[in-house]
C-alpha cells in the first residue's frame, strides 16, 4: 500500500471524512496538510467562501499560545460584517470535528487548535517511516505536478567564487554557508540543484602571480599547500610591484628616464604573460591551469568539510573571447553601450527612466585597450549558462556589497532582449561580518578559521575531563562543533544584518549556539542509545499514553516543520530553520524531566520514545538541511 492508502486508512479509522484535494495540499508529505484539507471543507460550508480562498488563508503561526493554524477573517472577502462579528456568527456554527477542537477567536483571528492524541496518530507514524525524508517536498520541483515524468526544474546556485592566490573572506565565507543551504533546500524541494562557484581566476594578476612564481616558487611548497604557498608569492611579487611604481615615479620626478622599467619591468611583463595565456600560449596556459587545479583540489577538501560538493567549478577564465565579442557587438547594435573616452560605456540613464536609471550609474564595459571587465565577463557567462544547463532559476549568492554589480549585469541582460533570462536570475545578497579575526590575527582562509575554531572548541572540551575521556575523537568532534559554531553563528540572524565575529560566543554551551544545537543532538542519541527499541516496536507504541502538556506542546512543535521548510522557501533565509530548531530543542529539553524514560513501565517508555525518535529526525533533518553535520557524541 502507498503512503496516501496507508493515510486515508488512518484518517477513516480517526473517522475523518475523506480529504478534498487543494492545489500547494500534500496531506501525505505534510501533515498539517491534513488539517489544513479538513478544515477548508468545515470552512467552506459555513462560511459559504470558496475553497480556493479559504485553504491559502489558513496560516501556521510562530507561537504555540495562538493555536496550530489561524484564519485571519478578512482574508475570505466577506462583505457587510464586522470581522469579530463574523468570526463569532463561524464559531456558533461550526460543526464538531474529529481533528480540530472547537474555534475561539481573536479579534479578526479565527483560532484553530488540534486535538493532539489525533496528531500524534498522523504524525509520528509518518515521521518514522519517512526518515530523512521527513520534512521533504519533491513536488514542488516538478515541472508538472500533475504529469512527474515530464521531469524537475534545474537550478543553478552560484556561491562561495573565492580568487585564486587571494584570501578567502568573510564575504566567501558568508556565500559558501547560505549557498550550500539554499542548494539544500531547493533539492529538498524537488528540484535538480547545480552547485556552481565562480572563480576568481583570470586576468593580468595571474600572469604576474605566474613571474613571481618563477621568482619565489617552490614545487615542494606548491604541492603541498596550494592555497598558501600561492598566496605567500602573491604577496611577494606585489611588493615588487608596488616598489616598481615606486621608483619609476622617483626617476620621473627627478626628470630621469624610466622607459625601461616601463617597457621591460614586471607590470609590462605581467602584462605580455597574460597576452600569453589569453592567446591559449601552451606553456603560459599549463603554469596557469596548474595553479587552478591544485587550488581546486584543496579547495574540495575544504568544502567537504562544509558537506558542500561543487558540481562545476566555472570561473572568470571560462568566459569565452567570442561570447564577449558577441555581446559586445549586440549592445553596440542595439545602442545599449557607447563610447566614451575611448573606452565603451553603459549609460543606464539613457536606458532606464529616472532614478533608477541614474542609481544604476555608468559602468565601463571594455576598457581603453580594450580588456573586458568583471561585468562583461559575467554578462557572457550568465549566456553561456544558460546554453550549457537551460536552467529554469539560477542564484547569485554574493555579498551585498555587490548589489549595484548584479543589478546592473540583470537590467543589461533585459536591455539587449534577453527578457526570460532576466526574469530567472536572482541576486541573494547578504552583510558584513564584522573583525572576523582570531587569536593568529586577521583571517585569511577557511582553513585558518576552521582550524581556530576548532582548537577553541577543544579547549572549551577539555573544561569537563569526565566527558571528554566518554568521545572517541574529540579532536575530529571539536572540529565538527568549531565548524558548526561558525555556521550556526552566521545563520543566526538575517542575512542582510551585519555580525560581530564573536569566538567566544560562537563556541559558548549556553545559548543559541552550534554546541547547543549539537548537544541536544547528542543527547537525543545518547538516549536512543541506551532505550534501544525497534523501528517496529516504535511504531506499535499506544501514542494515546502521551497525555502531559509537555508531551502536547513537543507533538505541536514537530508537527510545524514541514511548514517551516516550505515557508523557508519564501524567506530563503537559514534562520527560519534555525529559529524554529532553537525552538523545537527549547520545548525538548524542558520535557526531559517531565516525560522520563529510564524507570517507566514498557509500554509508555514506548510512546515516549517514538516522541523522542521523532524529535529525533526532525532535528537530524533540519541540521542536514543547514548543512550540519550532526554528531552522535561529545
Ligand atoms: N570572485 C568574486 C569576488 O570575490 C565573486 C564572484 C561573484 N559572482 C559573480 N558571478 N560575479 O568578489
Amino acid at each position: 500500500t502507498t503512503a496516501s492508502e496507508q493515510l486515508t486508512q488512518k484518517l477513516k479509522t480517526l473517522s475523518v471524512t475523506p480529504l478534498q484535494e487543494y492545489p500547494n495540499c500534500f496531506p501525505d508529505v505534510n501533515p498539517v496538510d491534513i488539517y489544513r484539507s479538513h478544515l477548508t471543507s468545515i470552512l467552506t460550508e459555513v462560511t459559504g467562501v470558496d475553497a480556493k480562498i479559504v485553504y491559502p488563508a489558513l496560516q501556521w503561526t510562530q507561537t504555540l499560545e495562538k493555536g496550530d493554524l489561524v484564519l485571519p477573517v478578512p482574508a475570505l472577502r466577506v462583505k457587510g460584517k464586522k470581522p469579530d462579528e463574523l468570526a463569532a456568527e463561524w464559531i456558533q456554527k461550526f460543526p464538531e470535528s474529529p481533528l480540530v477542537h472547537p474555534p475561539s477567536h481573536n479579534g479578526a483571528f479565527l483560532q484553530f487548535f488540534f486535538k493532539v492524541d489525533k496528531l500524534a496518530e498522523v504524525l509520528i507514524p509518518s515521521i518514522l517511516k519517512k526518515k530523512q525524508a521527513f520534512g521533504l517536498n519533491p513536488f514542488l520541483g516538478l515541472k508538472d505536478i500533475n504529469e512527474p515524468s515530464k521531469g524537475r526544474k534545474r537550478m543553478i546556485v552560484e556561491f562561495s567564487s573565492p580568487n585564486i592566490a587571494k584570501p578567502f573572506h568573510a564575504g566567501h565565507l558568508r556565500s559558501t554557508i547560505i549557498g550550500g543551504f539554499l542548494s539544500n533546500l531547493y533539492e529538498g524541494a524537488g528540484w535538480e540543484v547545480i552547485r556552481m562557484n565562480y572563480l576568481g581566476d583570470w586576468g593580468k594578476q595571474y600572469g604576474l602571480l605566474a613571474l613571481g612564481f618563477e621568482k619565489y616558487g617552490d614545487e615542494e611548497a606548491l604541492k603541498a599547500d596550494p592555497i598558501n604557498h600561492l598566496y605567500e608569492i602573491y604577496v611577494k611579487i606585489n611588493k615588487d610591484l608596488t616598489e616598481e611604481k615606486d621608483q619609476i615615479k622617483e626617476l620621473e620626478a627627478a626628470g630621469k628616464d624610466a622607459s625601461e622599467l616601463k617597457d621591460n619591468g614586471l607590470d609590462e611583463q605581467a602584462r605580455r604573460y597574460f597576452k600569453a595565456m589569453t592567446d591559449n600560449d601552451k606553456k603560459a596556459i599549463d603554469q596557469w591551469a596548474r595553479f587552478r587545479d591544485l587550488s581546486i583540489r584543496r579547495y574540495k577538501e575544504t568544502y567537504a568539510r562544509l558537506n558542500i560538493n561543487f558540481d562545476d567549478y566555472s570561473g572568470e577564465s571560462q568566459v569565452k573571447q567570442e561570447g564577449m565579442d558577441a555581446a559586445a557587438k549586440r549592445m553596440a547594435d542595439m545602442g545599449v553601450s557607447e563610447e566614451s573616452e575611448g573606452a565603451v560605456i553603459v549609460d543606464f540613464s539613457k536606458h532606464v527612466p529616472g532614478k533608477v536609471g541614474k542609481s544604476l550609474e555608468r559602468p565601463i564595459i571594455k576598457k581603453k585597450d580594450g580588456t573586458a571587465l568583471y561585468l562583461t565577463r559575467d554578462i557572457t557567462e550568465m549566456m553561456q549558462r544558460e546554453e550549457k544547463y537551460h536552467f529554469d532559476h539560477m542564484i547569485y549568492v554574493v555579498a551585498s556589497a555587490q548589489d549595484l554589480h548584479l543589478k546592473q549585469l540583470f537590467k543589461i541582460i533585459e536591455l539587449i532582449g534577453y527578457k526570460e533570462l532576466a526574469q530567472k536570475v536572482q541576486h541573494i545578497n547578504f552583510g558584513l561580518v564584522l573583525g572576523m579575526s582570531t587569536r593568529k590575527g586577521t583571517v585569511k582562509f577557511l582553513d585558518d578559521i576552521l582550524r581556530d575554531v576548532g582548537e577553541k572548541m577543544h579547549e572549551v572540551m577539555m573544561t569537563n575531563a569526565t566527558k571528554y575521556e566518554q568521545v572517541d575523537d574529540p579532536l575530529g568532534t571539536a572540529d565538527i562543533l568549531g565548524i558548526s559554531s561558525v555556521m550556526v553563528q552566521d545563520m543566526s540572524g538575517k542575512r542582510i544584518n551585519n555580525y560581530e565575529f564573536n569566538m567566544d560566543a560562537m563556541t559558548s554551551f549556553e545559548g543559541d549556539t552550534g554546541p547547543y544545537l549539537q548537544y541536544a543532538h547528542a543527547r537525543l542519541c545518547s538516549i536512543t542509545r541506551r532505550v534501544a527499541l525497534s523501528d517496529e516496536e516504535l511504531l506499535s507504541a499506544d501514542l494515546s499514553l502521551l497525555t502531559e502538556s509537555h508531551a502536547h506542546n513537543l507533538l505541536r512543535v514537530i508537527s510545524q516543520y514541514p511548514d517551516v521548510v516550505q515557508n523557508t522557501l519564501k524567506t530563503l533565509e537559514p534562520t527560519t530553520v534555525l529559529t524554529y530548531l532553537f525552538k523545537m530543542t527549547h520545548a525538548l529539553s524542558s520535557s526531559y524531566d517531565h516525560l522520563r524514560i529510564v524507570g517507566s513501565e514498557k509500554e509508555l517508555m514506548k510512546a515516549r520514545m517514538a516522541l523522542y525518535a521523532s524529535a529525533h529526525t526532525v532535528l537530524n533533518n533540519g541540521m542536514k538541511l543547514l548543512g550540519l553535520t550532526p554528531v552522535e557524541r561529545m
